[in-house]
């Protein structure tokens, strides 16, 4: 099996009736950071497969080039699978959320059409830098496993994050090998990533004050709370930006590499 496997998954999809928007090892911060996640990468990842493919002819590395259209493979699948969960979120009905979600596909839309290719690589570069530190520390921090969370949602995001760790080298290959100037990476970084965790504290904005009327105190974020949450991730955006980083350098646990032949025997298909 290729290192970057594609595979096909079924996923049992909660209904938004049975969706506890505290869904996240019982921690409302990490749900709703992690909600916003599945509803930002629904617009995201079509825009990394896009950016990717355009580009695909520039590549003269016969591995690489494999590399990048397993890469997009593999995200075509995982947006697929987020529109459906999509679904139980937005379901429970927030006011403003569908409006906010709308602006992040028209930001995509206007990117894609106004960007150039440069610039498309670079924000895919930046994004996946960020998630590949961000896989390495829910698997750390075991918050998809946790026995609070919901099992339905985990299972998706076990399954994504695992496969961010099985293709975290190749937004950054690409990058070096089409282009390589450091600072522009770093710029796109901070694009990059300033552009999901706007949308994350956006969701936690409109959502928070709603749940917390439907379920009680527990579901409420407060400022501090959001400031905490930026506090957490900061040194995993900074990390991503240093001259030195480099993902071929990152150290993934042994455990990832069972879960992927666990992943790839229950898929529905793997290629
Ligand atoms: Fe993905
Ligand atoms: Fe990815």
């Amino acid at each position: 099996m290729h290192p970057i496997p594609v595979r096909k998954m079924e996923f049992e999809i909660p209904s938004p009736e049975d969706f506890d928007p505290k869904w996240v090892a019982n921690n409302i911060v990490l749900s709703y950071a992690t909600t916003g996640v599945s509803l930002y990468v629904a617009y995201l990842e079509p825009f990394l497969v896009k950016s990717l493919r355009r580009v695909l002819d520039q590549v003269t590395d016969a591995e690489l080039k494999e590399n990048v259209d397993r890469f997009c493979r593999q995200e075509a699948q995982h947006y697929m699978q987020h529109e459906r969960f999509n679904e139980a979120i937005l379901g429970k009905g927030y006011p403003g959320l569908a409006e906010r979600f709308a602006r992040v596909k028209a930001d995509f839309d206007r990117f894609l059409k106004t960007k150039d290719e440069r610039w498309c690589v670079g924000f895919v570069e930046g994004f996946e830098a960020y998630t590949t530190q961000s896989a390495l520390g829910s698997f750390k921090g075991r918050v998809f496993d946790h026995p609070r969370t919901d099992k339905r949602f985990g299972a998706l995001f076990r399954w994504h994050m695992a496969e961010e760790l099985e293709h975290r080298l190749v937004a950054f290959d690409i990058y070096e090998h089409l282009y390589g100037d450091y600072l522009f990476r770093a710029k796109m970084c901070v694009i990059a990533q300033s552009h999901i965790w706007k949308f994350i504290l956006d969701c936690m904005r409109i959502m928070s004050p709603v749940d917390t009327a439907r379920y009680g105190d527990s579901y409420r974020v407060s400022a501090p709370m959001r400031a905490m949450a930026v506090a957490i991730v900061l040194p995993m955006c900074l990390r991503t930006i240093m001259p030195w980083y480099k993902p071929h350098s990152l150290v993934v646990p042994d455990s990832i590499r069972a879960l992927s032949e666990e992943l790839t025997a229950a898929a529905k298909s793997a290629a």
